[in-house]
């Protein structure tokens, strides 16, 4: 391993610094204007060209050009830290690190540092505003850092909207970038707001011409908004576009202050990034002391019959539909009355399932968004048919933890007041976690879902619901960034197109899901939702159907990881399907090791894991709309160890259009010999659970 290569720089203009790791080199220089300037290179190919960096605050001011680099120094670590919970049980951290200290020559010579970290698989940086007597409350108007793309890359990209991640995924070259017709084809979508054509969202996934894959993000987003990317398509370039607040400013400051990372990985393997660590590696270790309360999690829900729409959220039709004394007048289709989530407690507990989540069972529902009302939830008052005391006890003693949800319809403000009254109550009825949501224009009026106000409001969440042993599943916030690190009681969020949009809208592409391992995944855990069963036939919704064979709905527990899973269909479909369900009941949410077996963006993944502290190893496979053949090799298995693999596959007639529910399961005998073929339908997957064979298994045949 080539270790690094570190120029120490004087107090002059012009000269280069570098820094390396393994095939990541990085230079920075000082360009004739005094602009910082930075490239990044991956062995002998070029990933960044010279690219500028550098802001620009509220009256005009220039923080770009003038400077003149002060002293620089290097560091290097190499150390392994242990996640609470994660796809792997150690992470190493393995960086050089330059410091660049900055200063502009003319007055009134504010001081900027710019912090570099290279790791074996990619580069980040953050600029640092140290103390200083004349750079103290300042206003950031836009942030200037760019990216100078070496060739005009295939590109994965949704619109950089202020408001919403949940589009899906358009395959184009960077020339080809338009937003427009994507966001206004994109009705589905309840608040869409990208003012800018030609601007993206990150995680920003490409493949070089030249054979590189690489991958744009941030890291550690905190008192800050989140950075969009505008395109420039003729020059190749990309530019940060930070998302506004109310009134058009990008970030309130106060020095001294640390900006997120930028991130850049890259590789020759596309099964690399999705094994990167690096946007975890730049969060600061977790907040949390005693984190023995936070555990992972599958869980059912009062929420798929819902989405297609067999059951409401709300208890009556209207909410001005009132009877004489005042009281709503129900509609008879309300989801969450007492008998039907006894239904699901009883289904959780039958199958060993720990968690139930249970939506709208609060007021609220009849207005609930559309009307950017401040006030439209309470968080403590159940609708009559939900008996609160009842369902607590009855899940008590069957073993079940009710999943509380706060939806906020967006109306964050008003979330904020009732935090601490809603987590109170669900400290008192024994709810361990939550699910919020935030579908809707953003109170306070005029903030977006991604920018600074809301960035710190998700974070006070994670913070708030921590103090009360709470974890944490957000829907609709801004996309992770790694945080999940610090607060680990922030299992998941949503912050991309779900599985729910099979429900409510022309759906996802079969290609879809791997996809979004390589974009929205790269920043954290996504509350995805997998493992529906009754893939079309909805009477409510007759032209929706999921995008996927039942195999791959199965396939989608590790391709996607999570430490928070639902098992998202309803129970009356899974009981047509017990055999497929004994996977879903025997995969694990927590992970001592993970190998990405094989993976290209767009077109397939394969992923295996090692369940904590057991022997057991679980394998998805996905493909797009292509059916695929591949051969992935066990070696990773114990030598010398006999083990059953449970082979859960399409049929060979199965196809996600035409014949998606087609499935066979086999059980053979496996060794780290084995050499194992998989045959994926189209728009199709597989999943294998893999255990230590016992006297039991003598009977079974070795897998050949
Ligand atoms: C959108 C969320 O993604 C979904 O899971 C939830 O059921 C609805 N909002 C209602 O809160
Ligand atoms: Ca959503």
């Amino acid at each position: 391993m080539s270790m690094a290569v570190l120029h120490s720089v004087q107090a002059q203009d012009n000269k280069v610094l570098r820094a390396s790791m393994n095939k990541v080199r990085l230079e920075f220089t000082l360009d004739d204007k005094g602009q910082p300037t930075y490239s990044v290179y991956y062995g002998d190919k070029t990933v960044i060209k010279p690219s500028e960096m550098g802001f620009t605050l509220a009256n005009d001011s220039a923080f770009d050009k003038h400077f003149i680099v002060t002293g620089s120094e290097t560091s290097s670590v190499d150390e392994n830290w242990k996640p609470v919970w994660g796809e792997v049980s150690t992470i190493r951290n393995h960086y050089n690190q330059v410091t660049v200290h900055l200063k502009q020559k003319n007055s009134p010579n504010r001081l900027m540092n710019i912090i570099f970290r290279v790791f074996e698989d990619g580069v980040g940086f953050r600029y640092e505003f140290p103390r200083q007597p004349n750079l103290r409350y300042f206003i950031v108007s836009d942030e200037l850092t760019s990216f100078s793309l070496a060739g005009d890359n295939k590109t994965f990209w949704i619109p950089g909207d202020y408001d919403s991640n949940e589009y899906l995924y358009t395959t184009s070259k960077i020339s080809e970038i338009d937003n427009l017709p994507v966001v206004t084809a994109s009705t589905a979508i309840a608040v869409r707001v990208a003012p800018d054509r030609y601007s993206v969202q990150t995680p920003l996934m490409m493949k070089s011409p030249d054979g590189l894959y690489i991958n744009i993000h941030e890291a550690a987003l905190v008192d800050f908004s989140s950075m969009q990317l505008h395109v420039d398509r003729s020059a190749l370039k990309l530019t940060a576009a930070l998302v506004p607040d109310a009134v058009g400013n990008k970030a309130y400051v106060h020095a001294p202050f640390k900006t997120p990372w930028r991130t850049i990985i890259v590789s020759d393997k596309a099964t690399d990034i999705l094994a990167s660590k690096l946007i975890l590696n730049l969060n600061e270790p977790s907040k949390i002391k005693d984190a023995s309360w936070i555990k992972p999690m599958k869980f059912v829900g009062v929420w798929w019959e819902m989405q297609t729409g067999k059951g409401t959220w709300s208890y009556a039709n209207d909410a001005d539909t009132l009877d004489a004394n005042g009281q709503l007048i129900p509609n008879g289709t309300h989801s969450a009355n007492t008998a039907n989530v006894k239904r699901y407690i009883d289904f959780a507990s039958a199958n060993g399932i720990p968690g139930v989540l249970v939506e709208g069972w609060n007021t609220g529902w009849e207005d609930w968004f559309g009307f950017w009302k401040e006030h439209v939830f309470s968080f403590v008052t159940p609708y009559p048919d939900f008996d609160v005391d009842g369902i607590t006890k009855y899940a008590a003693s069957k073993n079940v933890k009710l999943i509380m949800h706060n939806e906020t319809s967006g109306s964050a403000m008003d979330y904020e007041r009732q935090m601490d009254t809603s987590y109170r109550f669900m400290n008192k009825y024994g709810y361990t976690s939550v699910k919020t949501g935030y579908v809707g224009k953003i109170i306070p009026r005029g903030e977006h879902h991604d920018g600074q106000w809301m960035v710190n409001h998700y974070i006070r969440v994670a913070q708030k619901t921590a103090d009360y042993h709470i974890m944490v599943d957000m829907h609709e916030p801004v996309r992770p960034t790694g945080l999940q690190r610090t607060y680990p009681n922030w299992l998941a969020c949503e912050a991309g197109r779900g599985n729910e949009y099979n429900a409510f809208s022309d759906g996802n592409t079969p290609e879809h899901e791997t996809i979004m391992p390589f974009t929205r995944f790269m920043g954290g855990p996504m509350d995805y939702t997998p493992g529906i069963f009754k893939i079309k036939g909805y009477t409510t919704v007759p032209n929706r159907q999921i995008h996927t064979t039942l195999a791959k709905q199965l396939a989608l527990y590790l391709v996607l990881y999570s430490p928070l899973q639902m098992a998202a269909d309803m129970p009356e479909n899974y009981e047509k399907h017990m055999d497929a369900f004994q996977f879903v009941k025997d995969v694990a949410v927590d992970w001592d090791d993970t190998k990405i077996l094989e993976a290209e963006p767009g077109e397939y993944i394969t992923t295996a894991r090692k369940a904590k502290g057991t022997s057991n190893w679980f394998i998805g496979a996905v493909t797009n709309a292509n059916s695929r053949s591949s051969v992935i090799s066990l070696d990773f298995l114990d030598k010398g160890q006999k083990y059953v693999a449970t082979i859960y596959a399409d049929a060979d007639n199965a196809d996600w259009h035409d014949n998606p529910e087609a499935y066979q399961i086999a059980k053979y005998l496996v060794t780290d010999k084995t050499k194992l073929a998989l045959k994926l339908a189209k728009g199709g997957g597989a999943a294998i659970s893999i255990t230590l064979a016992t006297a039991d298994d003598k009977g079974l045949k070795m897998y050949k």
